[in-house]
C-alpha cells in the first residue's frame, strides 16, 4: 500500500467522542504493527469549536462545518459519535454516498435504521459498524454476527442497561427504595440528566431491537419491542424476590421460536443461580442460547469513556483492515429472514403477583378460582402478614400466555375484598 496514513474525522467530542480521541492516541504506536497502516485524526467536528481547541489542544484539527468533512476526500472514515437522530442520520448517508466507511455508537438511530443504513453502506462499497451501540464494551455485535454464526439461537437475554442496574444493585444490597437509588445514581453520573429513557426501559427496548434483528437474521424495530421499566419495583418486591432465591433485574429478552420472535424489555425475577443474576452495579452482560454453542456470556462495562471508545476504536480497526485488504462491506445486513414478532399477549412466562385483601373468609380461594377460570395454573399461592384488617397474598404462576394472566389480574383487581394489586413481575424460567 503506497498510503501508509488513514484519515478518519470524529463526529462529536463529548464523553465517547473525546475517549475514542484518545484511545486513538494511545494506540498510535501499536497501528502500523496491528494494521499495516497508520490512522490520523484529520478533523474533529463539534458545535463549540473553542471548548474542543482547547480539550485536545489541537485547534487545527476542529471544525464546525460538515461540509470541511464530508468535501475531503482524503478522509476515508467518519466516526459518528454525536448523538441523536438528526443530523447524525443525513452526515451518516451523505458520508455513505460519497464513499466513505462509518463507524456509529449511536443506538438511537440504528434502532430506528439500521436495516436502511447497511442497505446504503452496500449499496456504496462501504462499511458500517456499531459494536458501542449495544452494551457499550462487550463485544456482541461482531460475535452474534461473525463467530456465532454457526448457531440457530434461540434465546438472547441481556442486562442492557448500566443505570438501572445499578438501581437495583443499590435497592438490593443496601435495601434503598427506588428513589433514593435513582438518586444516588444520578449523584455520581450513572444517570443522565434525564433519565427517562433508562428507568423507563426505552434505551434497553433500543438495544434489544438490535440484538433481536442479528440474532434471529430478521428485522425487529424498536417499535416492536414491548417495554416496561423498573419505576414500580420497591424494596419489598426485592425481599420477596430473594426469599424465593431470586433477584430481580431489568431484562432485554429476545427469544426465537415457532411463533416467530419474541422482543421486550421487562424486570424480572432471576434464579439467583443463573449467571446473569451475579451482574451487579452498573456492568452490562448479554446471555446467549445456541444450538451448537450451548450457552455463552458476555460481561463487561456498557458504558463510560473509554470503555464504549474501546468497542469504537474496535470497530475502526476492523474497518482499516478490511480498507487494506480491499474487501469492505463483506458483513452487512444480515436479515435474510421475515418472521412475525409474537404479540404479547401470546409470549408465555411465570409470573409472581402480590396482592393486598381484606383478611376475610374466602378470599384466598376467590384469587385461585380467577386464575383457574382463565387457564391459569398456579405453582403457589401463599398468604403473607397481616396489617390490621388486611393481608397479603403472593401467587406465583406456571408458564402460561400473557394474555390470559392480565386478564385475570383485570378481574381480581375488580373484586370486591381485593385492595390493590401491587406488583405484578414476570418470572424467568426455561422456554418449553
Ligand atoms: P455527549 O457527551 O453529549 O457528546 C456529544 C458531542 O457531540 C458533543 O461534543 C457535541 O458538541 C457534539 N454534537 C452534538 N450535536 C452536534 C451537531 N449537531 N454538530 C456537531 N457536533 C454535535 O454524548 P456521548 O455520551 O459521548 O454519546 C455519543 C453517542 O454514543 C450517542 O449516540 C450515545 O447514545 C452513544 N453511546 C454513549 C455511551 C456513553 O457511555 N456515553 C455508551 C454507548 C453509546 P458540543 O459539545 O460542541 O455541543
Ligand atoms: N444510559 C446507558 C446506560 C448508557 O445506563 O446503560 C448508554 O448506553
Amino acid at each position: 500500500m503506497e498510503n501508509r496514513t488513514i484519515q478518519v474525522a470524529i463526529l462529536g467530542l463529548g464523553t465517547v467522542g473525546f475517549g475514542t480521541y484518545k484511545v486513538l492516541c494511545a494506540q498510535r504506536e501499536e497501528m502500523l504493527p496491528k494494521l499495516g497502516v497508520q490512522i490520523e485524526v484529520k478533523k474533529i467536528l463539534v458545535r463549540n469549536v473553542a471548548k474542543a481547541a482547547a480539550k485536545t489542544g489541537h485547534p487545527e484539527l476542529i471544525t464546525n462545518d460538515w461540509q470541511e468533512i464530508l468535501q475531503d476526500d482524503s478522509i476515508g472514515i467518519v466516526i459518528e459519535l454525536m448523538g441523536g437522530i438528526e443530523p447524525a442520520r443525513t452526515y451518516i448517508e451523505e458520508a455513505l454516498r460519497a464513499g466513505k466507511h462509518v463507524v456509529t455508537a449511536n443506538k438511537d438511530l440504528i434502532a430506528s435504521d439500521h436495516g436502511r443504513l447497511l442497505d446504503l453502506a452496500k449499496e456504496h462499497g462501504c462499511d458500517l459498524m456499531f459494536e458501542a451501540a449495544v452494551a457499550g464494551a462487550i463485544p456482541v455485535i461482531a460475535p452474534l454476527k461473525q463467530s456465532l454464526a454457526a448457531n440457530h439461537l434461540s434465546e438472547v437475554m441481556g442486562i442492557v442497561n448500566g443505570t438501572t442496574n445499578f438501581i437495583l444493585t443499590k435497592m438490593a444490597q443496601q435495601g434503598m427504595e427506588f428513589s433514593d437509588a435513582l438518586a444516588l445514581a444520578t449523584e455520581l453520573g450513572y444517570a443522565e440528566a434525564d433519565p427517562t429513557a433508562d428507568i423507563e426501559g426505552l434505551d434497553a427496548a433500543r438495544k434489544v431491537a438490535i440484538l433481536a434483528s442479528i440474532a434471529f437474521n430478521s428485522r425487529v424495530s424498536v417499535e416492536q419491542v414491548a417495554t416496561e421499566g423498573i419505576t414500580k419495583i420497591t424494596a419489598n418486591d426485592i425481599r420477596y424476590a430473594h426469599e424465593m432465591g431470586c433477584c430481580i433485574k431489568l431484562i432485554g429478552m429476545a427469544h426465537g421460536g415457532d411463533a416467530g420472535v419474541e422482543a421486550y424489555v421487562a424486570p424480572m425475577l432471576i434464579p439467583l443461580d443463573h449467571p446473569l443474576a451475579a451482574v451487579n452495579d452498573s456492568y452490562n452482560a448479554v446471555f446467549v442460547r445456541g444450538d451448537a454453542v450451548d450457552n455463552a456470556m458476555f460481561l463487561g462495562r456498557g458504558a463510560g469513556e473509554l470503555p464504549t471508545a474501546s468497542a469504537v476504536v474496535g470497530d475502526v480497526f476492523e474497518v482499516v483492515r478490511n480498507v487494506v485488504h480491499g474487501c469492505c462491506g463483506r458483513i452487512s445486513c444480515t436479515c435474510y429472514k421475515q418472521l412475525p414478532v409474537v404479540p404479547m399477549e401470546n409470549v408465555k412466562s411465570r409470573y409472581f403477583l402480590r396482592v393486598r385483601v381484606e383478611d376475610k373468609i374466602g378470599v384466598l380461594a376467590m384469587v385461585a378460582d380467577v386464575f383457574a377460570r382463565h387457564q391459569v395454573s398456579v405453582e403457589q399461592i401463599i398468604q403473607k402478614q397481616k396489617d390490621g384488617d388486611s393481608v397479603e397474598i403472593v401467587v406465583i404462576t406456571e408458564r402460561v400466555r400473557g394474555g390470559d394472566f392480565q386478564k385475570a389480574v383485570h378481574c381480581i383487581e375488580v373484586k370486591q375484598n381485593v385492595r390493590a394489586v401491587e406488583s405484578v413481575i414476570r418470572v424467568y424460567g426455561d422456554a418449553e
